[in-house]
Parts: structure tokens; sequence; C-alpha cells
């Protein structure tokens, strides 16, 4: 079976689908023929024909559950969440409430809230979720435990939720990238070599993997995807 014929027919629900991978993502969905369903907060200024759209601010429980909603229109066979924020380099002591609450919020409740909305509509057609973590959670460094705090929490629900599915036919698994190599991390760390990063593509390409009919064992595992670091 060719990569096209794995997605022909399928409908995919893509998180953060304009993000540096998240529009990667889409991408590869589309070219290989599925249904993707983009869910942004900002509109796309020329959206291509092919892409459904959800605009929803995501930004508060109620936004979350209609955007679910609206999603569930169709059935879902994937869900890829390549949403989340970053802040780092600020001690506990230093890091201001509304920072804190920014991180919880994008990487961890949102999360929650969207596999509430959606892992009822993906048992249904024995779908995947992949979402994208951390590995910085895993080994956390000074500086990052609002940031590390809420990937732990995410890589946490997914154990849980692959538990709750269990028997489903349906999976959840995660990606947790090191670094990847994005325009905003070369400008950060100038002399770090990016060739030691995570390919953006290449992590993509994982995330659609995941949830190919190849991977339909794979339950609650939580991938470091290091790169060369
Ligand atoms: N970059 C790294 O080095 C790195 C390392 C480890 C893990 N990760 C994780 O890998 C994933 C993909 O990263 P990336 O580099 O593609 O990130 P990115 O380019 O910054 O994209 C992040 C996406 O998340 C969306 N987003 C941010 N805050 C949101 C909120 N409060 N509600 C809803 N959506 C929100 C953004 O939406 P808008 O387009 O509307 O802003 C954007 O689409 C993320 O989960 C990230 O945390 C990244």
């Amino acid at each position: 079976m060719s990569q096209a014929d794995t997605w022909h027919g399928r409908r995919a629900v893509v998180v953060g689908a304009q993000g540096g991978v998240g529009s990667l993502i889409t991408q590869k969905l589309r070219e290989r023929g599925a249904h993707v369903v983009a869910m942004v907060r900002k509109a796309y200024t020329d959206p291509a024909a092919d892409l459904e759209v959800v605009l929803s601010p995501l930004a508060d429980p109620p936004s979350v559950v209609e955007a679910c909603r609206q999603a569930a229109q169709g059935p879902i066979d994937a869900l890829f969440v390549a949403s989340g924020a970053y802040v780092g380099g600020t001690s506990i002591e230093a890091t201001p409430p509304d920072v804190f609450e920014h991180l919880l919020w994008t990487n961890a409740r949102l999360p929650y809230y969207l596999l509430q909305g959606l892992l009822g509509p993906l048992r249904e057609r024995r779908g995947r979720a992949v979402l994208i973590g951390a590995l910085a959670a895993e080994d956390p460094r000074a500086g990052q435990a609002a940031y590390a705090m809420s990937k732990a929490a995410l890589h946490s629900m997914v154990r849980s939720a692959a538990r709750e599915l269990q028997g489903s036919g349906a999976t959840i698994n995660a990606l947790l990238p090191s670094v990847i190599d994005s325009s905003e991390n070369r400008e950060a760390m100038p002399k770090t070599d990016p060739s030691l990063w995570v390919s953006p593509e290449r992590l993509a390409d994982l995330a659609l993997s995941l949830a190919e009919s190849s991977a339909s064992d794979l339950q609650g595992a939580l991938i470091a995807v290091r790169g060369g670091l």
C-alpha cells in the first residue's frame, strides 16, 4: 500500500496547523490524500480549497468545546496536536503568573479539553491521536519549571488516555522532540549547530507514521526524538 493509499478517504484534525510542525503535518496529510480539518486561531489569508478550517480562539474551555463540536461534524480518523508554547530562562520565583498560566493552558489544559471533545469520535473510527510533548519535561533544567511541568502533564495525560482507549482499536501516542530546527531557535541559539536539532520535516513524517496502520500496536508511547543531541 502506498503512503497516499493509507490516507485516502481519511479525515484528520490538526491543532496548531499554522505552526512550524503543524503546517508540515497539514501539508503532508493533504499531499497523501487525507481530508484535513485545520483547527486554528487565525484565519488563513488564502486557504487551500481542500482544507476544512475550524476557526477558534482556543482560549478557554467553552471555545475548545465548540471547536471540537465543529470538528466532529464528520468522522475523525486522526488527531494531531501540534500546538504548544515555550517560555523559559526564568526561575520559579521570577516567573510571572500569566506566563505560568499561559504555559499550563497551551501545553496541558488545552490538549486535555481537546481529548475530552475528540476521543469519542476517534474511538468510533478506531482512530489515532498523536500529540507533541517535549523531551525537556523528562529531564528539566533550571529556568524551565513551568514549561517542563506543563509538558509533563501532557505526557501523563497521554499515558492515562492510552489506558482508557485500551481494547477500543484507537491509539494515542506522543513524540517528545529535544530542539526543533526552526528559525526562532536558530535566532535564539546562534552558536549551536542546527544539524544537531530535530528536522521539522522528519518530525512531521514521524507524526504521520504513528497514525498509519503499521503503528496500530503502539499505545501510550512517549517517544524521544533527540536528533543529534
Ligand atoms: N520548537 C522546539 O524546539 C520544540 C521543542 C520541543 C517540543 N516542541 C513542541 O513541538 C510542537 C510543535 O512546535 P513548533 O516548533 O511547530 O511550534 P510553533 O511553530 O511555535 O507553533 C506552535 C503552534 O501552537 C499554536 N498555539 C500556541 N499557543 C496556543 C494557544 N494558547 N492556543 C492554541 N494554539 C496555540 C500556535 O498557533 P498560532 O499559529 O495561532 O500562534 C502555532 O500554530 C509544540 O507542541 C511544541 O511545544 C517544540
